[in-house]
């Protein structure tokens, strides 16, 4: 790799210890990725931040770091974490696995990482422009930025996202560069009338069967509507990139790279077509749908984290009721959006129904603990529809948002699902 005067003191020492073993890291990564130069990103955000993700390895490279005199270089986020700082105890984490976490919290705190510990920063914390190149990592934040932003990064590893933190540059390969950003496979929806992609659950459906037929070639979708909202784009985002391997979709005429479907494949006019109907979209729907029982155990909203819309919509659907006994109801967010929700009164109401506001981390990085074998979850996230029964041994059905709240209510699997 090409390095400028100031990459190659990098990596001769003269920003210490530290900073010198990041850009090792990312010459070494360049280099098998044939990335000829690096390039210097405004900011950073980190998936590296759950204790189940990298274990102690993890911890002890990110401390060895911080030790040797690292900091990031630009401002950068973290994903969450593995535990709820406050509440942790009341969702079966032990103390054990607390202290673990706390010492990866304490390293990261160290090298001087905004204590987000969200996977939606950029409803909030780090929103990146049009454009301009970021090194993140997080499935679902890398395609919503490259997608629906605009901005420039590739998936990278957990790890190589703090050394990209840490040295301010990421090697020059994949998304970053404007020919691979080209849409590659075409999905036209067909047959749909007015009553379809109302709720994000459609767009998590839709995302996930999207992703597991593209791959890894870059989607594009014509035929969304107009009234698509950034939350439902969300949903299809983390879907996506569940279902299949997408960093980068196009959606004609809603995302910024894809104005036309012509400047969605980069004016390229042969590619595989793949038609969508609802008939797909409902056999998608069954298969992720594996609830046997009607008791629902567990509903979990906010994978990816919720936006402040989402919370004032489930306060507004659970206002005066209460979650049956029996059942639990988390409710995932990040600490600005929670404390927006605190302001508005949303806080208080949601809790007053006895649903519980989960902040810092999510049920699927949690503790390992094996109590969640075998329930029922009730979730609108195609997400967790993929994570939670591959880790947490879960069955679930998905419903949209107010059948969500009307499972938490009931206690029994919705009626429309
Ligand atoms: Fe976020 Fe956890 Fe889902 S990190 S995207 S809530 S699996």
């Amino acid at each position: 790799m090409q390095l400028t005067e100031y990459e190659q003191e990098m990596l001769d020492g003269r920003y210490g210890e530290g900073m010198q073993a990041a850009i090792e890291i990312l010459v070494k990564m360049g280099g098998l990725y044939g990335a000829e130069r690096f390039l210097p990103v405004k900011n950073a955000h980190i998936d590296a931040a759950a204790y189940t993700t990298i274990w102690d390895a993890g911890t002890e490279f990110v401390e060895f770091l911080a030790d040797k005199g690292a900091k990031v270089s630009v401002p950068t986020t973290i994903n969450p974490m593995s535990m709820d700082t406050r509440r942790w105890r009341e969702q079966y984490t032990s103390e054990a696995f607390a202290e673990k976490c706390e010492r990866l919290r304490k390293a990261y705190m160290k090298l001087g990482v905004n204590p987000t510990w969200t996977c939606a920063p950029y409803q909030c914390t780090n929103v990146p422009v049009f454009g301009e190149n970021v090194s993140w990592s997080e499935s679902n934040a890398v395609n919503y930025v490259n997608s629906v932003v605009g901005a420039r990064t590739e998936r990278l590893p957990d790890l190589v996202d703090v050394c990209c933190a840490v040295a301010g540059r990421v090697p020059e390969y994949g998304l970053y560069l404007e020919e691979n950003r080209a849409g590659e496979i075409l999905f036209t929806l067909k047959g749909f009338d007015g009553s379809a992609f109302r709720d994000t659950v459609d767009y998590a459906v839709l995302g996930y069967l999207v992703g597991e037929t593209a791959v890894n070639r870059v989607p594009v979708v014509l035929g969304l509507p107009e009234s698509t909202m950034p939350d439902q784009l969300k949903a299809f985002s983390a879907a996506a990139a569940s279902g299949g391997a997408t960093s980068l979709f196009h959606a004609v005429g809603l995302t910024p790279e894809a104005p036309t479907l012509e400047a969605a494949f980069h004016g390229k006019t042969t590619y595989e077509t793949v038609e969508i109907t609802p008939a797909e979209v409902a056999q998608m729907r069954a298969r992720l749908n594996t609830g046997d029982t009607e008791k629902v155990d567990m509903v979990l909203m906010g994978c990816p984290h919720l936006s402040f819309q989402e919370i004032k919509e489930i306060a507004c659907g659970i206002e005066g009721k209460k979650v049956h006994e029996g059942t639990e109801f988390w409710i995932q967010t990040s600490h600005p959006i929670y404390e927006l929700a605190s302001l508005a009164g949303y806080v208080e109401v949601i809790e007053k129904a006895g649903a519980m506001l989960v902040r810092d981390t999510c049920l699927m990085e949690m503790e390992y603990n094996g109590i969640w074998r075998g329930k029922h979850f009730v979730t609108n996230s195609g997400k967790a529809a993929q994570y939670a029964p591959a880790i947490n041994g879960v069955k679930i059905t998905m419903a949209d948002m107010a059948g969500c709240v009307e499972a938490a209510v009931t206690g029994k699997k919705p009626k429309e699902a």
